[in-house]
């Protein structure tokens, strides 16, 4: 069982970036507590985080046979891409979106996610615990 952790764009910048909404844990630290739930769990997990759209689509692509299930934090890209969307429908990865801040109480525009329909389910609005929680799913099956 190998998973993937994936983290789009201003991900990289937890813990500095608007505390109030994405709380005060750096990306570093989100990473290391997945990390040590895997090695508990004796299974394998890569991490991954691109500001850059087509960075994260060859990563989805990549993951074809070699990757179980994909933990993504989309950031801005869930909104629009549809470039991401088509490389999580196109491979058919098994993928759980994840976000820090509950998308559906926010801005309208964060209110839809355009990679929904092609993922296994969405985990929102529990800070860094929605990422603990989506390996939780995983670990699980
Ligand atoms: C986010 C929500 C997105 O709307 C935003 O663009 C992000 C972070 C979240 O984790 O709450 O960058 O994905």
């Amino acid at each position: 069982m190998k998973i993937l952790v994936m983290h789009g764009p201003n991900l990289n910048l937890l813990g500095s970036r608007e505390k109030k909404i994405y709380g005060r844990t750096t990306l570093a630290a989100i990473n290391s507590e997945l990390a040590a739930i895997a090695k508990k769990n004796k299974i394998a997990v890569e991490f991954f985080q691109s500001n850059i759209e087509g960075e994260l689509v060859g990563k989805i692509q990549d993951s074809r046979g070699k990757i179980d299930y994909i933990i993504l934090n989309a950031g801005a890209y869930t909104h629009y891409s549809i470039a991401l969307r088509d490389a999580i429908s196109g491979v058919k990865a098994k993928v759980i979106e994840v976000h820090l801040s509950n998308i559906h109480a926010r801005e309208k525009f964060r209110q839809e996610s355009v990679i929904a329909p092609v993922c296994l389910g969405q985990i929102a609005g529990f800070g860094k615990d929605s990422y603990r929680l989506a390996l939780e799913y995983i670990l699980g099956r």
